[in-house]
């Protein structure tokens, strides 16, 4: 049987990935294409810690000050989870020959856990993260990204500040300046309508070649 192909989603918060994950399923729907949407952290074990650390649920105890988990704590519970996502979900689902579009993966390690500790050791620790078959780059200026969250979202969690995310997207920048094959950068500023259109477009230029 043909493996399915794995497609990720990357970028900010607020850079609307989720929104065109689900309208990517329907599109491949329509073309007969079965797929499955997952996400990272993923809603396995390791990634349902790592939800509540990002939202301030796990701390260290109050005779360590009571603060937030070390950021190199994150760092390797973000790629523990992978690898449990991998094996858990996303390779039988490429097996059985079913698509998976993944909202965030290793390279939100790079971006985030790559400008506030550390880059290499980062790479390093998710070297068995297999790589995508395409990843979609979401590029948005800062500004237009938060107004979103501050639009939609109840609870915001520990990354959704401004001066951090201008060195996450910075993070994201340096790491898709080389023009790859397997990378497609949108203009994730435009709205939804022409952002869905540009990123069916390369798709479908995926599926022809396949
Ligand atoms: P997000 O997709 O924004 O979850 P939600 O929409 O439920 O709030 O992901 C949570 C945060 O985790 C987001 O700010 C990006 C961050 N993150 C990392 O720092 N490193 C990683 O490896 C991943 C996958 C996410």
């Amino acid at each position: 049987m043909k493996q399915g192909k794995f497609v990720v989603l990357e970028g900010i918060d607020g850079a609307g990935t989720t929104t065109q994950v689900g309208r990517l399923q329907r599109y491949l729907e329509g073309r007969g294409i079965k797929s499955v949407i997952t996400r990272e952290p993923s809603d396995g074990p390791i990634g349902t810690i790592i939800r509540n650390a990002l939202r301030g649920r796990i701390r260290l105890p109050d005779a360590a000050g009571g603060g937030e988990l070390a950021k190199e704590t994150i760092a390797l519970l973000f790629a523990a989870d992978r690898v449990d996502h991998l094996r858990s979900e996303i390779l039988p689902a490429l097996e059985r020959g079913v698509w998976v579009l993944s909202d965030r993966y290793v390279d939100s390690s790079v971006a985030y856990q790559g400008t506030l500790i550390d880059i290499d050791w980062v790479m390093k620790i998710n070297r068995y993260a297999v790589r995508p078959d395409l990843t979609f780059f979401f590029d948005v200026d800062v500004d237009v990204a938060l107004a979103r969250i501050d639009a939609t979202r109840v609870q915001k969690d520990i990354f959704e500040k401004r001066e951090l995310l201008v060195r996450v997207a910075d993070g994201y920048r340096k790491l898709y300046a080389a023009q790859l094959p397997d990378v497609v950068h949108l203009d994730a500023g435009l709205p939804i309508e022409r952002v869905y259109e540009d990123l069916t477009g390369a798709v479908s230029r995926l599926l022809l070649n396949s």
